[in-house]
């Protein structure tokens, strides 16, 4: 396959913008928010770098072209592609499956072929800009062929994986009737990076479960064939962050100070305002903590109006199943809340199907005492981070799950078992009568590892790892592919 040009190469399912077409047919697109774009983006400018990704529209089909400072190279999906790829085997299959099955996951044939057909079209993509001896990144679960098929199509290129969700125990990973073809997908990687060590050492057992390779440490053996000498494949954790810094300036801004006032006067000035910040998702356990604070107003621990909720559950996958009937059990609880515990002209929660520009966000996140993460599981939960972030005054605590990968880090939360609702409760009063001394100590150890650990620190760590190993040949013929798209080498 003939090489492209682009010496470094970020294959990910959403392209880091939201395009628009006008009637005349130009073309114009904004920066999407999502620190992952910003920690990347002098990377890409230092390396001539491309981006390669879905539009997020069906059928939108564009030739690569120059924006935000990388050539944004749009894969085509159509409209049975997005049902099958998208919304089936990525969010109804493996979404629930690596997020401990809160869910059930559905296997449907249909929808791995069109997984697959998928992901050999971004490999191919991404063949076709990575200039020879360059670097290839892919991100995430909705691409785990990718690093296998991209190999085959190009033995010369350094690949690196990034998993932003968990991976699972194997006892649940083997449920997945293609879990041999999901492990020799990633293993076409040189590196794969997890957010916890537990999602690395899960994945490493699957490994070991699934194929014969040698397994040492965090590292996999692949043996070489004919003149192809022995590759190794690295797995470990690179805990994924924000852009703190920014995050921080942002919260400075008078305009952002004073939009905070304001939300807390347009809530009625309660004593203590709880905040909610998701993607309606059932991994949030949003549920799980509007029945703890509907709880404590019916034991009378708290009440409206000197105690209020925002929860802000920004729209998601809305044509999948198990989004439309959570949206709907979250709305009929905020009803049920508000119809038994609400007085006139005061909420007791106020619930926003909203997405909000990262001003309003942090201007939220200083109005509110106690920040509430929930997740029955997360890979990391970025929310937490940027909650922190904010919080330069000090001010304000973070109730966090346990079950995120955030909860590794960010040991001077309060951290709760969002499944104990008796505990949740507990520590939510806990975080409401904290002496403001705790709460700042607690805040300041909070801000010390998200400042020092950034995004910036995160990409730098992953690519100086991804540097480091062993430089791919460029005289080797290609491995053999089979007809699942993985390599006979690696399927071994
Ligand atoms: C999670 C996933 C991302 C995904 C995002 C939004 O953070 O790890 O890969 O892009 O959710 O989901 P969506 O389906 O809208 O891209």
């Amino acid at each position: 396959m003939p090489a492209g040009e682009h010496d470094f190469v970020v294959v990910a399912n959403r392209l880091p913008v939201d395009i628009s077409v006008d009637e005349e047919g130009s073309l114009s697109w904004e920066r999407s928010p999502g620190g992952l774009v910003t920690a990347l983006a002098p990377i890409m400018r230092k390396n001539d770098g491309a981006w390669v990704g879905w539009s997020g529209q069906v059928d939108f089909e564009h030739p690569p072209f120059e924006g935000e400072g990388m050539k944004l190279w749009p894969v085509t999906l159509r409209a049975d592609e997005v049902a099958r790829y998208y919304e089936g085997f990525s969010n109804a299959t493996l979404w629930p499956l690596y997020h401990d099955v809160i869910v059930p996951p559905e296997f449907h044939r249909t929808w791995w072929n069109s997984y697959a057909a998928v992901n050999r079209r971004f490999a191919a993509a991404a063949a076709e800009a990575v200039a020879p001896g360059g670097t290839v990144w892919v991100h995430d679960y909705q691409l785990q062929l990718v690093p296998s098929v991209l190999r085959l199509l190009r033995p010369d290129v350094r690949i690196g994986f990034f998993n932003h969700i968990p991976f699972p125990p194997v006892e649940i990973f083997t449920q997945l009737p293609w879990r041999q073809q999901v492990i020799d997908g990633l293993l076409g990687a040189d590196l794969v990076g997890f957010q916890r060590p537990g999602d690395a050492a899960n994945f490493l057992r699957a490994v070991r479960r699934l194929t014969d390779l040698q397994v040492r440490g965090p590292q996999v053996t692949i043996p070489g064939r004919w003149s192809r000498p022995d590759r190794t494949v690295r797995a470990q954790a690179f805990p994924i962050s924000i852009d703190s810094e920014s995050f921080d300036q942002l919260a400075r801004k008078p305009e952002v100070l004073e939009r905070a006032k304001e939300i807390r006067s347009e809530v009625g000035n309660p004593d203590v305002l709880l905040l909610g910040v998701d993607r309606l998702d059932y991994t949030k356990g949003i549920r799980h903590r509007l029945k703890a604070f509907g709880e404590l107003l019916e034991d009378g621990q708290l009440r409206v109006p000197e105690a209020s909720m925002v929860q802000v559950a920004s729209p998601s996958r809305e044509r999948v199943d198990q989004y439309r009937q959570l949206r709907d059990e979250v709305e009929v609880t905020v009803g049920r809340i508000n119809g038994d515990y609400g007085t006139l002209g005061r909420a007791a929660v106020h619930y926003l199907h909203h997405s909000y520009p990262m001003e309003e966000m942090a201007a939220l996140f200083l109005a509110a005492d106690v920040m509430l993460v929930t997740s029955l599981r997360d890979g990391m939960n970025l929310v937490a981070k940027e909650y922190v972030a904010a919080r330069w005054d000090l001010g304000g605590a973070l109730v966090l799950s346990e079950f995120t990968g955030a909860a590794d880090e960010l040991t001077h939360a309060l951290t709760i078992n969002p499944h104990d609702i008796d505990g949740t409760k507990a520590t939510i009063m806990r975080a409401v009568g904290m002496e403001p001394k705790e709460a700042r100590r607690r805040m300041r150890g909070l801000r010390r590892r998200v400042l020092e650990h950034d995004v910036q620190r995160w990409a730098d760590d992953f690519l100086g790892y991804l540097a480091m190993s062993v430089p791919p040949t460029t005289d080797a013929g290609p491995e053999r592919p089979d007809e699942s798209g993985t390599t006979q080498q690696e399927s071994s």
